[in-house]
């Protein structure tokens, strides 16, 4: 295979031939400490693209970065055009503070996409994928994961998949049907759920699932806060969309609500408990109780409990609440046919008591970081890593608690699964937007 001579002649192809030598220092773990001079591309470049330039975004593309020698942001997109540059400012000052790490050093290209490259608006997403990236990073509120995703994939891009996947059942389902592309295409796709890449939780999850607490019963599960993002009042120029996307966690059709947006990470631990098993059923509860009536809190609930029923009677219980002034826990106690274990990662409590009484020692790391070491490694290697269903599924687990808490109806898997549920308009503009409504267990049909 020739060695490219332009960043154009850099076909998927190429960058995974390219880069036989790249994969033996990644192997190793290594950061060489060098970028190439400013003007010269590296031939084993990987052109990364982010869509969604918030928070999170900002954080995995200066990962990415950091993750493999031959990475530069080739493209950003996001739908308001004021994103980009403090994102770009923010992501090569992240790099200039870890350059003295060993980790490749910031260059002009590493960092700043040409400016044909900057897309903004809700086509964003495609004109970036258009623009010819290897590796894209979706990073959008999760509304829009499904079809940002099947975009991704459809043109046969590794991608970096923030979690939740989706906020409904067909959003599942799209997922799902990408997943199974993704790697019959022999495509890279890795989901956000960054705790599967926490060492000490590794760690504990090994123990549990080698037999640590002997057969796994149930799984207790807390994402107790006392708070979320300050909402933003709406400004007289923005449109109905504006001012929902501005509040996307307070919306559902964009959130998915904060049982799916953000205690999905500790309800993935129920997942993991049981082997990644789905359960038959689940029932719930939730309401909004303390949250400020104020049109920018949205359509969102403040908390949920949820019971999923697993074949043999094993159970996982989930409880998540956004309450000012209370008790705030994010922890998994499970228990088994020969002990317990408490896991609170936020508290650094990892401990198995019973037959095997054991205390977690190993060191903690930064598992966002871990994530992309992971994802791009598995790409040089050309063995990538694919946890697509999983994140799925997980997802879907969520999801199905939101419906039964906000029907009270008892729902199963498969019917979460087939929800015609479809959240958000059929196609997003700026225009006019109704409010979704407030859901009432009891009046709000299961659909
Ligand atoms: N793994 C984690 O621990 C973790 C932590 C935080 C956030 N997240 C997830 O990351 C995602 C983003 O969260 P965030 O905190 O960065 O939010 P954010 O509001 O800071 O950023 C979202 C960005 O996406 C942009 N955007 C919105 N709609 C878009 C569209 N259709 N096309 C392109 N850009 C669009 C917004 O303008 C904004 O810049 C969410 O799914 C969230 O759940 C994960």
């Amino acid at each position: 295979m020739p060695t490219p001579t332009t960043p154009t002649d850099l076909t998927r192809r190429a960058f995974l031939a390219a880069s036989a030598g790249a994969a033996v220092s990644a192997a190793a773990g290594a950061r060489p400490a060098s970028a190439p001079a400013i003007g010269r591309k590296r031939a084993d470049t990987v052109r990364v693209g982010l869509v969604g330039c918030g928070g999170r975004g900002t954080g995995a593309a200066l990962q990415a970065l950091r993750a493999d020698p031959g990475a530069e942001l080739h493209a950003i997109a996001d739908a308001f055009p004021p994103a980009i540059e403090p994102c770009l400012a923010n992501i090569r000052q992240g790099l200039a503070e870890n350059a003295g790490a060993g980790a490749p050093a910031d260059s002009e290209h590493r960092s700043s996409p040409d400016r044909a490259n900057w897309y903004t608006g809700f086509d964003a997403y495609q004109q970036l994928i258009d623009s010819g990236c290897d590796v894209v990073l979706l990073c959008t509120p999760p509304g829009f994961r499904p079809q940002h995703l099947a975009a991704c994939v459809d043109a046969g891009k590794h991608v970096f998949c923030e979690k939740p996947v989706a906020v409904d059942g067909p959003g599942v389902r799209s997922v799902l049907e990408s997943a199974r592309k993704s790697k019959e295409k022999g495509l890279a796709l890795m989901s956000g759920f960054c705790w599967r890449h926490q060492n000490q939780v590794r760690a504990c999850f090994d123990k549990v699932l080698s037999g640590g607490i002997g057969d796994v019963h149930t799984v207790q599960c807390t994402y107790n806060t006392t708070g979320w993002v300050t909402p933003k009042p709406r400004k007289p120029e923005w449109s109905d969309t504006e001012w929902q996307l501005r509040n996307w966690q307070y919306f559902v059709p964009l959130s998915g609500d904060h049982i799916v947006e953000q205690a999905v990470h500790a309800i993935d631990w129920i997942a993991w408990a049981f082997g990644d098993d789905t359960p038959t059923k689940c029932t719930a509860v939730g309401g909004r109780q303390t949250r400020p009536n104020v049109p920018e809190t949205g359509n969102v609930y403040d908390h949920f409990s949820v019971t999923y029923e697993y074949e043999g009677g094993r159970r996982g219980y989930h409880m998540c609440r956004h309450w000012p002034n209370t008790a705030s826990d994010n922890s998994a106690y499970m228990t088994g046919s020969e002990g317990n274990c408490i896991m609170s990662p936020w508290a650094g409590t990892h401990v198995i008591r019973g037959k095997n009484n054991w205390r977690g020692t190993t060191p903690g790391n930064d598992m966002y970081q871990a994530e992309h070491d992971e994802l791009f490694k598995s790409i040089r290697e050309g063995a990538p890593f694919n946890d697509g269903v999983r994140m799925a599924h997980t997802t879907l687990l969520a999801i199905m608690g939101r419906m039964a808490a906000y029907t009270g109806a008892e729902v199963t898997w498969d019917q979460a699964l087939n929800s015609q549920e479809k959240l958000g308009p059929a196609k997003w503009d700026w225009g006019p937007l109704p409010m979704p409504a407030l859901a009432i267990p009891g009046r709000t049909p299961l659909v």
